[in-house]
């Protein structure tokens, strides 16, 4: 069962651009590794920030349709559900929360799978 730690303030709403990303450090999500925060079509989505397939940052990737597209080996990856989407990406990344209060973005960042 996945552990689910203290919200984190990203930011507000407008810190994100539609298709854009931004990314909370590994050493304030307490999980081991960083969380990029996605904005896409209007909703924001959280996943693990390294690739499962190998080191590189999805937030630095391109974002549409509610999908990321990892920049070094084009996995792809769906943002609401963390699914792997296509090769070379098989292993599915890991979700966190985020709500959007008052037009703040919260991360709820969550340990385990
Ligand atoms: Fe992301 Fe290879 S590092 S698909």
């Amino acid at each position: 069962m996945a552990e689910t730690a203290q919200a984190i303030r990203v930011g507000s709403t407008a810190d994100i651009e539609d298709g854009e990303a931004l990314v909370v450090p590994a050493d304030r999500t307490g999980t081991g590794d960083a969380i990029a925060v996605f904005h896409s079509d209007g909703e924001f989505h959280a996943l693990d920030d390294t690739c499962t397939h190998a080191e590189a940052s999805l937030a630095e990737g391109w974002i549409e349709d509610g999908q990321v597209e990892c920049p070094m080996h084009s996995g792809r990856f769906c943002l609401r559900t963390g699914e792997a989407l296509c090769m070379p990406a098989t292993e599915n990344a890991r979700t966190h929360p985020v709500e959007v209060r008052d037009g703040e973005i919260w991360l709820l960042p969550r340990s385990g799978t």
